[in-house]
């Protein structure tokens, strides 16, 4: 589904000599093409004969919808759009390298090809990158632990990887994504791009983003239980406190640091409670993060969360 962007928000930019980024799970920092980089295959691909139950469910999320809202913008979406664009220096935002990072799938069939704006965020947006690791994840010759390991290795994002994906979610929901630049994020939020603070990961996820086709009857798509959603939290949070103590570094703008302010002493807050965060909450870092949701696995969270999972009439849809 090749949409053109053709319209008011694509108009002067056509046909420039930009080089296109790859662009998914922050796993390309480069800004030019080169052959040997990951890149994305599309969500079609993952769903057509796959992950039909996942495509489903990701077609009526917000990600899908998002295309759509931005390749036929109202008045309003079209004036938004254009004064961020013009701060960047662009007039495209399929074809800018900043916004492309965090609001489309960016994809192609082979390395030498130009990726297109395929759809908003998608599978490998919070996966990983699929040429990295499609066809290894898939071999059925292999040994289903064998050829997960093998595929995590070249990159893919694992279901279990409540951190990593949360780290993603981050990255594009609290303006933390390394890809984009201190200078260049002052310069959105100044001309008007938004910046929240409320980005909690059981809320945002498990709504209308949630696809748990689990064994032992994968036609379900399954609520957590308790314990799972305390889990999640806990990790989120985690995610949460790295991401807003990288962005602090990165950025002297005001409302950005405001907004980062918040988000750290929200997490720091919320994980005090949590047994052998105080390491990680006193000196942030991926490993001291990475050590933090090892200890926590198979604990019980009950008390450290207490009544601070949301509740489910306000998950996200
Ligand atoms: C670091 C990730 C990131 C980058 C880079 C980024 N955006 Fe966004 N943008 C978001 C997210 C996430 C939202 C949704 C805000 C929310 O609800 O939290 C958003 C929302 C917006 C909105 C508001 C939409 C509305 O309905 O009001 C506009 C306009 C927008 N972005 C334009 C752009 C443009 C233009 C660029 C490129 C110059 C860009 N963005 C780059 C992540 C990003
Ligand atoms: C917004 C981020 C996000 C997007 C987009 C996304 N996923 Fe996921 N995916 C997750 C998370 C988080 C989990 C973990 C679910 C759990 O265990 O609670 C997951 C779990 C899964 C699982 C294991 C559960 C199951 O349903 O079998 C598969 C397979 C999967 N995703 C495939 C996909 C495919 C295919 C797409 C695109 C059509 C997709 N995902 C889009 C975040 C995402
Ligand atoms: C590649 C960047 C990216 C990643 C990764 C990402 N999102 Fe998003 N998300 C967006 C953008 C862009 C929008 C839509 C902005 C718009 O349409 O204005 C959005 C919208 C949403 C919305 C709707 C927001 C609302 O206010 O209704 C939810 C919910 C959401 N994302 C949840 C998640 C969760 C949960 C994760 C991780 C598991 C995640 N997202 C990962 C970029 C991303």
């Amino acid at each position: 589904m090749q949409v053109s962007f053709s319209k008011r928000i694509a108009r002067v930019f056509r046909g420039s000599a930009l080089p296109l980024i790859l662009l998914s799970a922050g796993l390309v920092t480069s800004f030019s093409a080169q052959a040997d980089e990951n890149f994305s295959l599309g969500a079609a691909s993952c769903g057509g004969e796959c992950h039909e139950a996942e495509l489903e469910v990701w077609e009526s999320s917000p990600h899908n919808a998002s295309f759509n809202k931005f390749d036929d913008p109202s008045d309003e979406l079209t004036e938004k759009v254009e004064a961020i664009l013009e701060a960047v220096g662009s007039d495209d935002m399929t074809e800018s390298p900043v916004c492309t990072n965090c609001h489309f799938t960016m994809i192609k069939e082979t390395a030498d090809e130009e990726a297109f704006a395929d759809s908003g965020p998608s599978c490998e947006s919070c996966h990983g990158s699929g040429s990295a690791f499609r066809d290894i994840h898939s071999d059925q010759d292999v040994d289903y632990d064998q050829r997960m390991a093998k595929a995590e290795s070249h990159g893919m994002i694992r279901p279990n990887m409540k951190f990593e994906i949360a780290s993603n979610c981050n990255g594009c929901h609290a303006m933390a994504r390394p890809e984009v630049d201190g200078a260049t994020i002052a310069k959105m939020i100044d001309a008007g791009h938004p910046i929240k603070t409320e980005f909690e990961l059981v809320k945002y996820s498990q709504g209308s983003v949630r696809h748990r086709f689990y064994e032992p009857d994968t036609s379900v798509n399954a609520v957590m239980t308790k314990a799972e959603l305390e889990a999640l939290y806990v990790e989120g949070q985690i995610a949460q406190l790295l991401a807003a103590h990288q962005g602090l570094q990165k950025s002297a703008n005001d409302k950005y640091k405001t907004a980062m302010q918040i988000r750290l002493d929200d997490a720091k807050a919320n994980l005090s409670a949590v047994d052998g965060s105080a390491g990680f909450i006193g000196s942030p870092s991926l490993d001291s993060a990475k050590a933090l949701v090892k200890s926590i696995e198979g604990k019980d969270l009950s008390g450290a969360v207490g009544g601070k999972l949301p509740d489910p009439s306000d998950y996200k849809q």
